[in-house]
């Protein structure tokens, strides 16, 4: 049985101070050992954010990472300055990153193949545009980026790769997809998974769904048979963050 992953994608919202706050509310709310409860959070909230998660059951992680270990890379943040700061996950191939940063299917690769050599787990997002989604090539197109993405990923460690599918047409305006849309493409993922490792590999893999969910609609979507838990933007900043983590 996959264990439910449920993760909060905070965006840029939330100032150290304000992060802190946004935990000791959460946290009560939040804990669920029947689930995997992970924040990912600004980069500048990271230590403070898991020094107030301590001793809860809430794991953290960043929006982003460089691939490369260290060096003349302004700006950017490197794997081992998130593990030694307390980091388990982190969110690459995010569609904002792609869209306002250029971030390429083949940097993606190169992000997850990093994480994964530094034991971070990555939550590796994909998701077609509505115009693509109206094209009828919504299949083809997250099937590419998912093989993109895991390309040189050995099975034993793309099992425990999460991937986040993402409709962008989904993503913060409110539009959830059906539960039979959502539902629909994670199960195409697994089989991609299935055609490029094997089925124990794809039997094991997490897929999550997002792109606006809230405490309404997670129960459905969460009980899809390959829908293991969501990626939640606007929802992960407000109290139904709660409930969505408890939403059986
Ligand atoms: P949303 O964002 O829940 O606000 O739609 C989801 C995401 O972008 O991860």
């Amino acid at each position: 049985m996959r264990r439910k992953i449920v993760a909060g994608n905070w965006k840029m919202n939330k100032t150290p101070s304000e992060a802190v706050k946004l935990v000791e509310m959460l946290k009560p709310l939040v804990a669920n050992e029947e689930v995997d409860v992970v924040f990912c959070v600004p980069a500048i909230d990271i230590i403070p954010v898991v020094e107030a998660c301590k001793g809860s059951n809430i794991k953290v992680g960043a929006e982003n990472m460089y691939y490369e270990e260290s060096g003349a890379y302004t700006g950017e943040i490197a794997p081992a300055m998130l593990v030694d700061a307390g980091v388990e996950y982190v969110v690459l191939g995010h569609s904002e990153r792609r869209e306002y940063f250029g971030e390429t299917d083949a940097m993606i690769n190169k992000k997850v193949l990093k994480a994964i050599e530094h034991k971070i787990t990555p939550i590796l997002c994909c998701g077609e545009t509505l115009e693509q989604r109206e094209q009828g090539v919504t299949m083809d197109f997250i099937r590419q980026q998912v093989k993109i993405a895991l390309q040189n990923v050995a099975a034993a460690d793309a099992a425990n790769v999460v991937i986040a599918y993402e409709p962008i047409w989904a993503i913060g305006t409110g539009k959830t997809a059906t539960t039979e849309q959502a539902q629909e493409v994670c199960a195409e993922i697994r089989k991609c998974i299935a055609e490029v490792y094997d089925d124990a590999t794809a039997a094991a893999i997490r897929i999550q769904y997002g792109g606006s969910v809230n405490a309404k609609t997670a129960p459905d979507l969460f009980a899809q048979a390959d829908i293991d838990g969501g990626l939640v933007g606007g929802a992960s900043l407000k109290e139904d963050f709660g409930a969505i983590v408890n939403y059986k």
